[in-house]
């Protein structure tokens, strides 16, 4: 019988819908071409539901969620709901409940793709961010006292332990590993790079460091260890990001550095990332919004979404499907799409997810 898996398919807000009916119809088209199943079963988790019900999530929502193999996600981001609101009760919190503690974002050109950076091309922009995504100054404690005054205090603290930073390195060592081995013959693999701050936050970055070095040296040996500050880091993803491999990093420089990275890449058309538990339930999403101001219109590219398809292919175990898809996507930014940007495609979001369909 052919292997199922039970995607749970969250549309959430704007544009989300169309994308992700785009991704699962390529991945749809992966699954019976390489001979697995996908049951899928959507959630309507969103500002809508929010404006209806009053709550973010429903209390069954994470245990509910914790029966699937993986989680497809849209977009979170309504125009009627403050902001902060829906990100917090939904995105951050299945994040922390279910232990998501790796973002991975890979920054790659594809064929075809216009990039910012002048002279660079798909040689040189293919790199994989491995960002902590449970931990530090989005989890550390804080709050704030007198407020309203002019006394008033705010602390947001950046808190990791050992056990965080360690496991989110061994991710990190295991993947420049992984992709080291796909990567065979182009010179610069197998390099993992701490992005890090250890010249002012001294503490924290110092324990990154310490177990950086010392689970490279004593586990992952033929894995070369590169340092950068971050501030630098932004500099280098502009000027040379042909250095990078792996990049690996604490979860708010993470989230600054991969929304730099989307850029290059083309931006948020694009850009996809997986939210991982290695043991357990990941979730995977297109980096970009919920683009209020394009929903509807059949306008939005489903590339990234897509793209994102390919990486929960990976993470369960479907590494050639995943591939085709990739590859798939390639052809189309290659060979099809005229721009990336919502509405200047050429085709329409379900034309683009027609096209790319057929290119597996
Ligand atoms: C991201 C987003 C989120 C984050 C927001 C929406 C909470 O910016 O996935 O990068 O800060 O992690
Ligand atoms: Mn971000």
């Amino acid at each position: 019988m052919a292997k199922t898996y039970k995607i749970a398919v969250l549309p959430g807000d704007g544009t989300g819908g169309e994308v992700v009916t785009e991704g699962m119809k390529v991945l749809n088209a992966a699954a019976a071409k390489f001979g697995f199943k996908l049951d899928s079963r959507e959630f309507d988790f969103g500002g809508d539901y929010y404006l209806k019900t009053g709550e973010v999530l429903p209390e069954s929502a994470v245990s509910d969620l914790r029966q699937f193999d993986a989680i497809y996600l849209g977009a979170i981001g309504h125009p009627d709901v403050k902001p902060g609101i829906l990100e917090k009760g939904i995105l951050l919190r299945l994040r922390f409940e279910l232990d998501q503690y790796i973002n991975l974002r890979p920054v790659k050109l594809y064929p075809g793709v216009e990039t910012p950076l002048k002279d660079k091309g798909p040689e040189q922009i293919d790199y994989v961010v491995v960002r902590e995504n449970s931990g530090g100054i989005y989890t550390g404690t804080g709050g704030l006292s007198m407020k309203g005054t002019p006394h008033e205090v705010a602390v947001q603290s950046m808190v990791y332990n050992r056990f965080q930073v360690e496991r989110c390195l061994r991710y990190a060592f295991d993947y420049a590993v992984r992709r080291g081995k796909k990567a065979q013959g182009k010179g610069k693999e197998n390099t993992l790079g701490l992005v890090g701050k250890t010249n002012v936050l001294t503490y924290v970055f110092d324990l990154w460091e310490r177990a950086f070095h010392e689970i490279g040296q004593a586990d992952y040996a033929d894995v070369r260890r590169d340092y950068y500050h971050v501030d630098a880091a932004c500099m280098w993803m502009v000027k040379n990001p042909e250095w990078f491999d792996v990049l690996v990093t604490s979860n708010m420089f993470g989230d600054i550095i991969t929304d730099l990275g989307a850029i290059t890449q083309g931006g948020m058309g694009i850009a996809a990332g997986g939210n991982i538990n290695p043991e357990g339930v990941s979730m995977f999403e297109p980096i970009g919004g919920s683009a209020p101001k394009y929903t509807g219109m059949g306008i939005i590219n489903p590339l990234a979404a897509i793209a994102a398809g390919a990486m929960m292919l990976d993470t369960l175990g479907e590494h050639k499907a995943a591939l085709a898809v990739e590859n798939a996507v390639m052809h189309v930014t290659a060979n099809k799409l005229k721009s990336l940007a919502a509405g200047k495609m050429g085709y329409s979001t379900s034309e683009v997810g027609d096209l790319t369909a057929s290119a597996l």
